[in-house]
């Protein structure tokens, strides 16, 4: 096989919105992300829109993170430059009389603020109406709480979406799995989608006030069956294990060796109804408060996922040949989706 087209160095489909940082994350101060080899410098102009260009001054090719915002500009650390969000210049400090200034213009990026989300379109721009952020209505919704575990890991993406589509690896987390024995009843793929149904015993139950304490103490779970489903939405994920549980993982891939992700959890209040009827400040009041309640559990469950990640990568760069058994046919139906995608 010609390496370029080994899954395990094969680039991004680039006509999609990526989540890059969480919308608290981007103040006034300009921040750097990288999507895909392509450094990003994000800042919140004074009108509170989130503007987004390449991190390189075209004077000197310093970054442009290192500056700082003015209004709905950004001014260059190394000598002042400024550039309006359009990426024009915009202001040369030192310009003399009758000196134009230059007419470089920066490379923009669309962007968009939802879920809590900072979303960058970094494909061709006719594209990017046509296509649309992963929804996440949990974010606003008041049945919701909400836990956001960051993922980093030194390995390429397609390891970490088939450690998330693969339910198998429960055996992994022991004790801090919330379910066991996944049982695969189904898988449905398109161009753009893949879908694994398993069936899987479900370690908690939230339906009364302290059931919340199963997240702390392994021996009040009871085991019962639920669906486990599993949703490879390119380039992000979605999972549901029954009513009560919910998680998306956005991805960030960074380059071939490199992958960033938000993890958000959701557990659901949906059994407390008599918490519906109370007023929507104090549901609001819960849910803030609430947020981060599994923060311990789930960062445990991402080092131990991570730690097999990074092992599969070192072993992959020691000896790019060898194959592997696999017995998951999700798995095999993900690295299709992950090849045809990016070789679009
Ligand atoms: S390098 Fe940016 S202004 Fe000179
Ligand atoms: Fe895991």
């Amino acid at each position: 096989m010609n390496c370029h087209h080994d899954i395990r160095n094969l680039g991004i489909n680039q006509n999609h919105w990526y989540a890059v940082a969480r919308s608290i994350e981007v103040k006034s101060e300009p921040v750097s992300v990288t999507l895909w080899h392509q450094a990003i410098v994000l800042y919140r102009g004074q009108s509170g829109k989130v503007h987004a260009l390449e991190d390189i001054c075209p004077h000197r090719f310093v970054k442009l993170s290192s500056g700082r915002a003015i209004a709905e500009q950004l001014e260059c650390a190394y000598h002042g430059w400024r550039f309006e969000s359009s990426g024009k210049c915009s202001y040369v400090p030192y310009l003399v009389k009758n000196q134009k200034l230059p007419s470089c213009k920066i490379r923009t990026f669309p962007v968009q603020e939802l879920y809590g989300f900072i979303w960058i379109f970094p494909g061709d721009k006719s594209c990017s109406n046509s296509v649309f952020p992963l929804e996440i209505y949990e974010w606003e919704h008041l049945n919701y709480i909400a836990t956001i575990s960051v993922i980093k890991c030194r390995a390429h993406y397609s390891y970490l979406v088939e450690n998330l589509m693969d339910m198998h690896h429960g055996h992994l987390h022991q004790n801090w799995q919330a379910w066991t024995a996944a049982e695969l009843i189904n898988l449905s793929e398109s161009d753009r989608q893949v879908d694994a149904y398993y069936q899987a015993q479900n370690y908690y139950k939230i339906d009364k006030i302290w059931s919340i304490f199963q997240l702390f103490f392994p021996s009040l779970r009871q085991l019962h069956p639920e669906p486990l489903n599993v949703s490879y939405i390119y380039p992000n994920l979605v999972s549901n294990l029954g009513k009560d549980f919910k998680i998306n993982c956005l991805l960030l891939p960074i380059n071939e060796v490199e992958t960033q992700a938000y993890l958000i959890h959701f557990t659901s209040l949906h059994a407390f109804w008599r918490l519906h009827k109370l007023p929507e400040w104090f549901r609001r009041f819960v849910k803030q408060s609430l947020f981060g309640s599994a923060q311990k559990l789930l960062d445990g469950l991402v080092k131990q996922d991570v730690e097999m990640i990074e092992a599969e990568q070192q072993a992959y760069l020691k000896n790019p040949q060898r194959r592997g058994y696999e017995l998951n046919r999700v798995l095999v139906t993900v690295q299709k989706l992950i090849r045809t995608q990016a070789l679009k």
